[in-house]
């Protein structure tokens, strides 16, 4: 079933979106007629791809593990489009592989306040307006780590878990306000986050070309945010066949 056109009129928010699961969710979304901002650190490779998804496409550059470049970036957005976003997908993510006691604390600071924290923040941020609008549809990208346990993986565990929880709490708190709330949850992604992981040589892994594309969680996100205003799909799981 063809989408285009279907987010016209809508503006997104992508955090994460200079590569991977995030680039490919925000080519979706303009795909189907939206705008889309897209966040990352490294503004250079973040322009790039704005210039490369088109006109409807704007980078708005930030460190989303700095709680005040989080609020910044709100009011960033809202100055922009005049308006909160109708949809923000809380992508942006990292991942630290390490057993429990080698994890530095950095790391797993880092990893929860980029995973949890900047979410929460951002969220906080626009949903004051986007309740008042009543309507809205806020997107968390969470992991196959939101509910499993795996060793080596304290941070993005904690990280994740809490990101579910977020998300639960959310979704009971607007149900009958218009604005809804998802939670996707891919299995193993093929993309950069792997690249040091896998260099590692690290056992147990799966092989790259055993991992969803990023388009597959693209595709997930996309169907997601277009169901009838009515339907919220409170939570999708999705894993390589
Ligand atoms: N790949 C998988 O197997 C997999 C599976 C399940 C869930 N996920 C989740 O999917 C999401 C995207 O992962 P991915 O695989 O696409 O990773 P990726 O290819 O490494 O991309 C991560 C994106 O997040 C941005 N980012 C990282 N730290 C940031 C920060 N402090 N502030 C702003 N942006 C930051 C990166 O850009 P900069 O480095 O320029 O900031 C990049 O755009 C994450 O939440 C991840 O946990 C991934």
């Amino acid at each position: 079933m063809s989408t285009a056109g279907t987010l016209a009129g809508q503006v997104a928010v992508v955090t994460g979106a200079s590569r991977g699961i995030g680039r490919a969710i925000a080519g979706s979304l303009i795909a189907a007629g939206a705008r889309v901002a897209i966040v990352a650190r490294g503004a250079g490779p973040l322009e790039e791809e704005a210039a490369a998804l088109g006109a409807n496409c704007r980078a708005f550059p930030a460190d989303l593990a700095d709680g005040a470049t989080v609020a910044t970036l709100a009011k960033a957005l809202v100055a922009h489009y005049g308006n909160v976003p109708d949809l923000v997908v809380n992508n942006a993510g990292l991942f630290h592989v390490a057993r429990a006691h080698e994890l530095s604390p950095e790391a797993f600071t880092n990893t929860v306040q980029v995973n949890l924290v900047a979410p929460f923040l951002l969220v906080r941020a626009l949903l004051p307006d986007m309740r008042a609008r009543g309507r809205g549809h806020l997107v968390t990208i969470g992991s196959i780590a939101d509910r499993a346990i795996f060793p080596e993986n304290a941070g993005y565990a904690a990280a994740k878990h809490g990101a579910r929880a977020l998300h639960e709490v959310l979704r009971a708190e607007l149900v009958g306000t218009g604005v809804r709330a998802s939670l996707v949850s891919p299995g193993p992604v093929d993309t950069a986050l792997w690249n040091d992981v896998l260099a590692e040589g690290r056992p147990g892994y799966p092989p790259r070309e055993a991992m969803l594309a990023p388009s597959a969680v693209a595709d997930a996100v996309l169907w997601v945010v277009t169901r009838p205003p009515a339907t919220n799909i409170d939570e999708l799981r999705l894993t390589r066949s």
